[in-house]
């Protein structure tokens, strides 16, 4: 994919100096389960769920950048504990790391109940999202800085999970262009 340059309103040729931090990049999101998003025994669907995961995430993802993202690819996830019709779904995301044009976030997702406030930890995904311009051509990002012990060990972890994407992508695809 070519990588285009910053144009000059561009915020990322802003102050290439600014610190960047995961702190700025945190996200919340949530919703009440209803109907529609559920399946015939009242439990959210897997695929809505990960709708939420996509959205939270490339809300942190454009925090960090600061332009439009698409989403690359969702690694893994697993649904711990169903989300029952009335009760509602919390997911927080952050930036993990950034590559060049693709950067790493995290969400995790909960569910409380309203009625008891117990909340159950349900899912966790690391999406990939790259920045993209107008015509679809990549934009390098700015370097995140991790600052807490958390956000380094998760930063550190990011790496290791990116060399698995791309040997995984490098057997498997990309399909070729038509
Ligand atoms: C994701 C996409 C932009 C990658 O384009 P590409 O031409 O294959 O680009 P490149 O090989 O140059 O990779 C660009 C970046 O994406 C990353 N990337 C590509 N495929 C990836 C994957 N499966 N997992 C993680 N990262 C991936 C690369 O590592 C690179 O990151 P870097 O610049 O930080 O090193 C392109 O495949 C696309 O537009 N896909 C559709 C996205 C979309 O519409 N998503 C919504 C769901 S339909």
């Amino acid at each position: 994919m070519p990588i285009s340059e910053a144009e000059p309103n561009d915020p990322l040729s802003g102050d290439p100096a600014e610190k960047r931090t995961v702190r700025d990049t945190q996200s919340e999101f949530s919703e009440l389960c209803l109907p529609n998003d559920t399946n015939m025994f009242g439990n959210m669907l897997g695929g809505h769920v990960m709708h939420l995961v996509d959205l939270c995430g490339a809300v942190a993802a454009m925090r960090h950048s600061r332009c439009p993202v698409v989403t690359a690819s969702i690694d893994q996830m697993t649904f711990l504990h169903p989300v029952r019709l009335g009760e509602l779904v919390k997911l927080r995301s952050q930036v993990n790391r950034v590559f060049r044009t693709s950067l790493e976030a995290g969400v995790k997702v909960w569910v409380e109940n309203l009625h008891t406030r117990e909340v159950k930890h349900t899912s966790s995904a690391y999406v990939t999202f790259v920045a993209v311009d107008a015509s679809g051509n990549g934009i390098m990002l700015p370097p995140i800085e991790p600052e807490t012990d958390e956000e380094k060990r998760r930063y550190e972890d990011a790496a290791e999970r990116r060399a698995y994407r791309l040997a995984f992508r490098g057997r498997n695809g990309p399909t070729p262009k038509h």
